[in-house]
C-alpha cells in the first residue's frame, strides 16, 4: 500500500480521508507519536473548529480534544450555546509533537515546515466539509488556514473572509486558558473566549 502523499489524497469522503490519514509519513511526526487523530464530528457540521495538534490524551485515545483543553472547550462551547455533537472539530497538524521527559511527554509546538506537511489534509477536509463559518483556535490553525503569521489578539473577534467565501473566525487556543496564571485574568478570558464561540454560532443565517 502506498504512504499518502500530497498528489495523491483521494477525496471522495471523510471517512476514506481518515483512512489514508493513518499511514501517513509526510513528515517525521509520524515515528514518535501513537496514531494520526483526524477530525471527528458531524459531516453536515455548518461550524468547524481547528485546534492545533493533538495532545497527550488525544494522541493515545485517538480523538481530538479530549483532554484538557477539549473539555475546557466543551464547557465554552455549551456556555456559549453550541453542541458539540453539531460541529465538526479537527487540528492542523494530525500527529502529538512532544519531547518525553521521565515518565510525561511535554507538548511541543510544530514548526512551519510541519505544519505545510499537514495542510493538504485540513485542506482537503475543509473542502468536503465546506462549513460557514471555521473557527480557529490559536496561532498555529491561523498559520495554517490563512496562510500567513497571525496575531490572535489583533485579529480575533471579528469575520475573517476566507478564500472559498465562508467566514474564518479567530480566537484564543483554550490551552492558552489553562496556563493563565490567576483566577481573575482566568475567568476574565474564559468569558470573552465564550463570547467568541456565540459570535460564531450566531453568524450562521
Ligand atoms: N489541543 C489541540 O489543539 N488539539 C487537540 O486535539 C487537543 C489539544
Amino acid at each position: 500500500r502506498l504512504h499518502p502523499t500530497p498528489g495523491n489524497i483521494e477525496s471522495s469522503s471523510l471517512a476514506s480521508l481518515r483512512a489514508q490519514a493513518i499511514d501517513c509519513q509526510m513528515c517525521e511526526l509520524c515515528k514518535p507519536a501513537t496514531r494520526t487523530v483526524s477530525g471527528e464530528g458531524n459531516p453536515k457540521a455548518r461550524i468547524i473548529f481547528i485546534g492545533e495538534q493533538p495532545g497527550d490524551q488525544e494522541d493515545l485515545h485517538g480523538r481530538p480534544f479530549v483532554g484538557p483543553a477539549g473539555q475546557l472547550f466543551d464547557s465554552a462551547l455549551r456556555e456559549a450555546g453550541g453542541n458539540r455533537a453539531e460541529m465538526w472539530i479537527t487540528n492542523a497538524v494530525k500527529h502529538f509533537k512532544f519531547i518525553p521527559k521521565r515518565n510525561r511527554r511535554i507538548h511541543q509546538k510544530p514548526d512551519a515546515p510541519e505544519i505545510k506537511s499537514c495542510t493538504p489534509w485540513l485542506a482537503t477536509e475543509r473542502r468536503v466539509l465546506s462549513p460557514e463559518v471555521t473557527v480557529i483556535l490559536g496561532v498555529t490553525a491561523a498559520s495554517a488556514v490563512l496562510g500567513r503569521q497571525v496575531t490572535v489578539s489583533r485579529e480575533r473577534s471579528r469575520p475573517i473572509p476566507l478564500e472559498d467565501g465562508s467566514i474564518g473566525l479567530v480566537t484564543v487556543h483554550p490551552s492558552y486558558l489553562l496556563r493563565l496564571p490567576d483566577e481573575e485574568s482566568k475567568t476574565r478570558e474564559y468569558t470573552k473566549f465564550v463570547n467568541d464561540l456565540r459570535m460564531a454560532i450566531s453568524t450562521l443565517a
